[in-house]
């Protein structure tokens, strides 16, 4: 077999299929109740809705341009219906300051190109999510901890980065609903982001994925919204925010977005042509489409169920698990995180999970920079009923009480 390491360039080494991914891909078994996948429940898509809407365009005057290629910054529609969007979230934006991406991830893969040198610092939460590390480990970033609670000076920010051999050259967070934690950051938590931003002069990368989920508590404004406000117009602004339309409608379609000052989007328009000339045309039209009929409804649709799962995983989580075991109460998103007690391992005990107790979650350190997280796992409730997460956490209860026993 041909050796092709030295072959490769040095960026694709930091590239490596995680062992739980691996592991997780066995869990496709009718005796296992999974919380491990983080994706939404298809039973909620708006099928019928796409059905029709691209029956609309293949019957009418607009399949010509559907099927032709098209524009690097995205449908303009689309865009027009984003930038409206945004303006009730108090980003006043034009379409001039809205990109299509091929879903929210590759808005992280542009972003950390057109943002890393190798050796320059991305700040990052520990934990994260870990598609954000995974895109911008290709471009042979050092991570610091960003921690919107914290009060690490600029100055230690800077030292750390130059030691490293770069220069901070951003800050990425989802202050909504975040995946892997389903916590949320305060303002004053997003005030202090942007204050460490403004004093290192770096870029604030919004992961707004979960935006819309907020099932109780109140909305809190988006850091480019917050940023806004402070500078009076978005062509000023350091945030980029990037959305998505996976959670909400469906993620095999793959469209998200960019909005940013035109500066930063002119610039990943430059590297979109590079890279994959546009999104699928076909699938803009389409979210459009349904996007224009009927966002609200389906995201009042998806709320209604997701709010009872996960009301109902902090229910189970409450009844079933020993003193010693702490969780994350989220307003919103698809995901609980539960910290177990110190030298117990999550990833040791996914895998007698699988074995005994026949549950599925995510052991929470891949989703840290620097490999920490060992006593941590990510549940998540989005595709799970009400039986499926009683007698999961009923059983993982037993199985984290028993290793607790052991250990003590
Ligand atoms: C926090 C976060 N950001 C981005 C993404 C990528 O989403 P997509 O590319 O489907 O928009 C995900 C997907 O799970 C996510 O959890």
């Amino acid at each position: 077999m041909l050796n092709w390491d030295h072959i490769f360039a040095t960026r694709s080494s930091r590239m490596r299929a995680s062992e739980i991914r691996e592991l997780l891909k066995l869990l496709d078994r009718p005796d296992i109740i999974s919380f491990a996948g983080g994706i939404p429940d298809p039973e909620l898509f708006p099928d019928a809705e796409f059905k029709e809407a691209y029956a609309e365009i293949f019957d009418g005057p607009a399949v010509s341009a559907a099927l032709q290629y098209s524009v690097s910054e995205g449908y303009r529609p689309l865009r027009q219906w984003l930038a409206k969007q945004m303006a009730a979230l108090g980003i006043p934006a034009t379409v001039d300051n809205i990109f299509i991406t091929s879903g929210s991830q590759q808005g992280l893969d542009y972003l950390g190109k057109l943002f890393l040198s190798p050796k320059d610092t991305a700040l990052v939460t520990w934990p994260t999510y870990l598609g954000a590390l995974q895109a911008f480990n290709a471009y042979e970033p050092t991570y610091d901890q960003l921690n919107p609670g914290g009060n690490r000076t600029p100055e230690a920010y800077r030292q750390q980065a130059a030691l490293a051999g770069g220069r901070v050259k951003f800050a990425y967070l989802s202050a909504d609903f975040a995946n892997p934690t389903g916590e949320t950051v305060d303002r004053a938590g997003r005030e202090r982001v942007l204050d460490l931003a403004e004093e290192l002069d770096v870029a604030v990368i919004e992961d707004a994925a979960y935006q819309s989920l907020r099932y109780d508590g109140e909305a809190i404004p988006p850091i480019l919204a917050l940023e806004i406000a402070r500078k009076g117009d978005i062509n000023s602004t350091r945030t980029i925010y990037c959305g998505s339309f996976s959670k909400t409608l469906a993620p095999g379609l793959r469209v998200g977005w960019v909005c940013a000052s035109e500066t930063v989007i002119r610039k990943l328009v430059l590297m979109k042509q590079a890279a994959d000339l546009h999104s699928s045309t076909i699938n803009q039209m389409a979210i459009c489409t349904v996007a224009e009929r009927g966002f609200d409804e389906q995201v009042q649709k998806i709320h209604r169920v997701y709010k009872h799962r996960r009301s109902a995983m902090l229910a189970a989580l409450e009844k079933y698990m020993p003193a010693g075991v702490t969780w994350t109460k989220p307003e919103g998103g698809m995901f609980v995180w539960v910290t177990l007690p110190k030298g117990t391992d999550g990833a040791e005990l996914l895998a007698k999970s699988i074995q005994t107790a026949k549950v599925a979650f995510v052991p929470g350190r891949a989703f840290f920079a620097d490999g920490s997280g060992e006593n941590t796992l990510r549940l998540s409730f989005s595709c799970a009923n009400d039986k499926m997460i009683d007698e999961g956490i009923r059983r993982l209860g037993d199985l984290v009480r028993g290793e607790m026993a052991e250990a003590a």
